[in-house]
């Protein structure tokens, strides 16, 4: 990160540590176990890339940051929710994120499991949370959006996807949605939910700040797939090179490591030219893109 985006980002991220932190229950209210887990799941921990994302397109529709906050906590609910359900055994079988035992791990699978449920319906309570900036009207479409992209037609259909496709070799169209779908859903989500927070855009608008998150989404687990590949477990904070040995479709293994590269940057170009016309009003949407394809970790 350029020192000028970490000294924005780092504002956005102690925002979204707070906010998650109050509205998650209180480790010490029964179920004791259970939210307990719940926090050790979603604090102190992870990039923040899709709050981060959400707080750079209100910025872009002049959004009223409480607004924002609350959809973008709303986001990274989710997110957290799809790692802990994702790490499962039944699923990756992974014992280490973000640096630490994976919740399975460090309490149980029943926990893990219902971590997850629990999370998700928190993402909903908090998305739905009366929001003195924003009409009933827009809240519900919002809360309409979050849903899709979560469920079968977003990252659950593409966490579907992935199980089946253990051993396969998918066809750059079949990985392309998969990957649309398990990780692209919510990273589109999140900018569509932070600039909704905001002032309307034209439809022309809206789709160039679309575009900009679809290439972005699917950017993201292109790099995600190169540095499973690429980068070490210490780095990472979860196991590196799961991907070869699980034997998971991935942009490396069906183009090799300098081309999925490649498409990475492709991916990032693109994203960049469909929100150039903003000017400075995408400069941390910009940032972002060019963060999230050059990242290390
Ligand atoms: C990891 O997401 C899972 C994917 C969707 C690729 P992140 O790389 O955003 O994970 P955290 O939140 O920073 O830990
Ligand atoms: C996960 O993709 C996508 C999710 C919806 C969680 P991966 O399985 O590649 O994510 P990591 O590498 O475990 O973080
Ligand atoms: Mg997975
Ligand atoms: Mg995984
Ligand atoms: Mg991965």
């Amino acid at each position: 990160m350029t020192p000028s985006l970490q000294n924005w980002a780092s504002g956005v991220q102690r925002a979204v540590e707070d906010e998650l932190a109050a509205r998650l229950p209180a480790a010490g209210t029964a179920p004791v176990r259970l939210h307990e887990a719940m926090r050790y799941a979603v604090l102190g921990g992870g990039k923040r890339v899709r709050p981060l994302l959400a707080f750079a397109a209100g910025e872009l529709a002049a959004a009223p940051q409480a607004a924002v906050l609350q959809a973008a906590c709303a986001v990274e609910l989710i997110h957290a929710y799809s790692l802990v359900h994702d790490d499962l055994p039944l699923m990756d079988d992974d014992s280490l994120r973000r640096g630490k035992p994976t919740v399975h791990v460090e309490y149980d699978e029943a926990t893990a499991l219902l971590v997850g449920d629990a999370l998700q319906s928190l993402a909903f309570e908090v998305l739905a949370a009366p929001q003195a900036q924003l009409d009933a009207a827009r809240q519900a479409g919002m809360l309409h959006l979050l849903a899709r992209a979560a469920g079968s037609h977003g990252m659950a259909g593409g966490q579907a996807i992935d199980l089946v496709s253990v051993g396969q070799a998918l066809n750059p169209a079949e990985l392309e949605f998969m990957h649309i779908l398990k990780t692209g859903a919510l990273i589109r989500a999140a900018v569509r939910l932070g600039a909704w927070c905001g002032s309307a855009l034209d439809a022309e608008d809206e789709q160039r700040l679309d575009h900009y998150a679809k290439c972005v989404g699917l950017a993201f687990q292109v790099v995600d797939d190169v540095l499973d590949a690429e980068a070490s477990t210490a780095t990472l904070g979860k196991t590196a090179g799961k991907d070869a040995n699980e034997r998971k479709p991935t942009y490396v293994s069906l183009l090799g490591l300098p081309a999925a590269k490649e498409l990475a940057q492709e991916l990032r170009r693109d994203a960049l030219a469909a929100v150039a016309p903003f000017g400075d009003r995408a400069k941390h949407l910009m940032e972002l893109a060019d963060y999230i394809t050059h990242r290390s970790f």
